[in-house]
């Protein structure tokens, strides 16, 4: 490939295989319909449903195609083979449309580039989010009707379109447009211990990156080492969530991080005033340049939310398997993403892409007969069958986010499947879909293989914490600690 585009290719390359694949998924325990990559590699033809009823995609064979869409407008198209053997795109003549959300439309003819297997279109410059339409004809047998992709080419510029595996279209808050001084800016507050009232704890003192940041302990603990009673969940792939923490209490990015910085437990702030005092010396010059207003909880907040939303996680072993790299996995991670949709019904709860379907169930998990415990959901409800519910996790990187659970109560993956095996904890408000799975030995061992393969490549070396950036009027040294007590 073209070594001008090697940077921007691996954030932007999309293969219409995998947006198929995801679409039609079942999901179910039937294996001959699950197998999404044996079937991308056995059919001779198939048609598939691409993501957000965009049309149709029309696949022969061992064949697909990949897009990459600059916001210069430069679109370059392969025509490639799941188990990349040569073909030629002898013929090929192809249309594409792209459509801005704002209804503005451009349509342009695919050229193809020298003797390779690329074509390439260009159109005006681009911004904002697009529906990019391709259509075509390939030698006599192959038309591609309509394939209908979604492209945020504010991400692309950003460089953090969501890797393979993930949802292209990534949720956006209207009030709070992302762009790269935001995200800059939201990444240093994450990690300054400053936003707390005695300069010890960060975001980042609970949400550790290099822990896909959440923390290796059971549950948080906060200003002057006080305990919560919940586990650090990861915030990686946040931007996807539709409501926020294990009772679901929260359902903005930029509302959530508001609260860590009030909470008594947390960060210790006693007001809004308070908090300001101490950063304005810092950051009042940032904020005004980012957001052209003062700074306050809310613009604090709206940074912080931004940071968030850059952390992706994806293209992991299991993703590679999905788009076709039948290799991707091994034999027994197969055998384990059988039982996960299968046997061990997990999938119906743990959805892909994220492995969650962001509702709320009762395992039992830490349930006591005297009724003292964790309520979860019923905290934010009130109704009573919402005793003991709490949210649904995301699996992915689940191998760097132990110890498990909302309590932090089972230390290994082995330990949750064996959790699962029994049946979970008996309680009035059990969900129906836990009970005891009969898994032999093997088969749990298959299961951790599988869970295994959904961590993501997510760079953590990159996410380390930044300088902390000295007080603008005055300087007290020793104050500036980054990282608070976490056990790192
Ligand atoms: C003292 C440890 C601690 C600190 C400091 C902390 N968090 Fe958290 N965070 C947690 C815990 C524990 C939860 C889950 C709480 C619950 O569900 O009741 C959580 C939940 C979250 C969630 C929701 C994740 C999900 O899957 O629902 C986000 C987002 C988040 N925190 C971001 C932040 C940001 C941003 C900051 C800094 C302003 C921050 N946190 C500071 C411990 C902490
Ligand atoms: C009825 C829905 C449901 C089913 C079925 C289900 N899970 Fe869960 N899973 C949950 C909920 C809800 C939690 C959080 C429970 C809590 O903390 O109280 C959870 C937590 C987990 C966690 C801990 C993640 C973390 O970050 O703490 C793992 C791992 C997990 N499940 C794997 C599985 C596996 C493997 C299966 C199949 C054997 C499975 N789940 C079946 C709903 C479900």
């Amino acid at each position: 490939m073209n070594s001008r585009f090697k940077p921007t290719a691996a954030l932007a390359l999309w293969c219409l295989v995998l947006y198929a694949a995801w679409l039609t998924g079942p999901w179910s325990g039937d294996e001959a319909t699950t197998d999404m990559s044996s079937s991308s590699h056995d059919a001779r033809f198939h048609m598939h449903q691409p993501l957000h009823n965009g049309g149709k995609v029309t696949m022969s064979g061992q064949f697909h195609l990949e897009l990459i869409s600059q916001p210069d407008g430069t679109h370059r198209l392969w025509l490639s083979d799941a188990v990349r053997q040569e073909m030629s795109p002898v013929g090929f003549v192809g249309e594409l449309r792209v459509e801005s959300l704002d209804g503005e439309v451009q349509e342009t003819a695919f050229k193809q580039i020298g003797r390779s297997f690329e074509l390439q279109a260009k159109t005006e410059p681009l911004k904002g989010q697009a529906w990019l339409t391709i259509s075509g004809t390939m030698g006599e047998v192959t038309h591609f009707d309509h394939i209908k992709l979604f492209w945020d080419y504010d991400l692309v510029a950003l460089g953090a379109t969501p890797p393979l595996g993930l949802d292209p279209m990534l949720p956006r808050s209207a009030a709070n447009p992302i762009s790269p001084e935001k995200v800059a800016l939201g990444r240093d507050l994450f990690f300054d211990a400053r936003l707390s009232a005695d300069g010890t704890v960060s975001c980042a003192t609970c949400h550790q990156p290099q822990y896909a940041f959440a923390e290796p302990r059971p549950v948080a603990s906060g200003i002057g080492g006080l305990e919560g009673k919940r586990n650090t969940p990861t915030i990686l792939n946040a931007a996807y969530q539709k409501r926020f923490y294990w009772d679901g209490r929260s359902e903005t990015l930029e509302e959530q991080a508001q609260l860590p910085i009030l909470n008594q437990m947390e960060m210790g702030n006693k007001s809004e005033a308070e908090l300001i005092a101490r950063l304005k010396p810092i950051y009042e010059r940032r904020i005004q340049e980012v957001f052209g207003q003062e700074t306050s909880l809310r613009t604090v907040a709206q940074a912080l939310a931004c940071f968030e939303r850059t952390l992706l996680s994806g293209d992991s072993d299991f993703d590679r398997y999905e788009s076709g790299e039948s290799n991707a996995i091994s034999a027994a991670a197969r055998r384990g993403r059988t039982l996960f949709f299968g046997k061990g019904g997990c999938g119906d709860c743990h959805v892909p892409p994220l492995f969650s379907d962001y509702n709320f169930h009762n395992l039992g998990v830490g349930w006591r007969e005297s009724g003292d415990c964790d309520t979860g959901r019923f905290e934010k409800t009130g109704d009573p069958r919402d005793r003991g519910v709490f949210r649904t996790p995301s699996l992915r990187d689940v191998s760097r986010t132990a110890p498990y659970m909302h309590d932090g109560s089972l230390h290994t993956l082995h330990e949750v499947i064996e959790f699962y095996n029994d049946g979970g904890r008996n309680n009035p408000s059990l969900d129906p879909r836990i009970h005891p799975l009969g898994l032999t030995p093997a088969e749990i061992g298959d299961l951790i293989q599988f869970l295994l393969t959904l961590d993501g490549r997510f760079d953590y070396a990159e996410q380390e914490a930044p300088q902390p950036q000295p007080p603008a009027t005055q300087n007290e040294p020793g104050e500036a600690a980054t990282q608070g007590p976490g056990n790192t």
